[in-house]
């Protein structure tokens, strides 16, 4: 039984993301998708518990896919859960040159933990939470970029 996780911010969640979601779950028994719980960053735009709450809702359908959320080191959150890979999408270079860097840096730190990257979507290969931020807060439409639940979030932060 391989148990993965798949780490991120998801602030907000995207079509990216869910993307990778859905290939992870069918290459992996089970997979976790977990939110970074990070105090000291306030910059934020939803809290830990708004973004659960729309992974929860777009990952209804996928009966292997937990959501939870974790704070500190990755590779200590992936020893509590017994999970020994965790998932990464890899965009263009210039991912792989952190993401290669954080790899290893994880398997230092956990030797029973891998790292298995899965390509990006083509047609997301663009797409970064940042840049939806971005275009939401200066009244762009971003709902070819975001599932409904992300996208109703983002309309009722900016509507305050
Ligand atoms: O979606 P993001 O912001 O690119 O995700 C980054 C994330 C959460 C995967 C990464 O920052 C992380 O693993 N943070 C946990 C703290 C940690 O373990 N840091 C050392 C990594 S080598």
């Amino acid at each position: 039984m391989i148990h993965a996780v798949y780490p991120g911010s998801f602030d907000p969640l995207h079509n990216g993301h869910v993307d990778l979601i859905r290939r992870a779950s069918c290459i992996f028994d089970r997979l976790t998708v977990a939110v970074l719980h990070n105090p000291l960053k306030d910059s934020a735009l939803f809290t830990v518990s708004e973004r659960l709450d729309i992974l929860s809702s777009v990952t209804q359908g996928l009966p292997n896919v937990k959501c939870d959320k974790f704070e500190g080191l990755l590779a200590a959150y992936m020893s509590t859960l017994g999970a020994r890979i965790i998932v990464k999408g890899l965009r263009a270079i210039s991912d792989f040159e952190v993401e290669l860097q954080m790899a290893h840096l994880n398997r230092q730190l956990n030797p029973q933990v891998e790292t298995a990257f899965i390509m990006t979507a083509t047609r997301w290969s663009y797409l970064s939470s940042s840049r939806v931020r971005e275009l939401a807060s200066l009244g762009a439409d971003v709902s070819a970029l975001v599932p409904e639940a992300s996208l109703a979030a983002l309309q009722r932060k900016f509507a305050q």
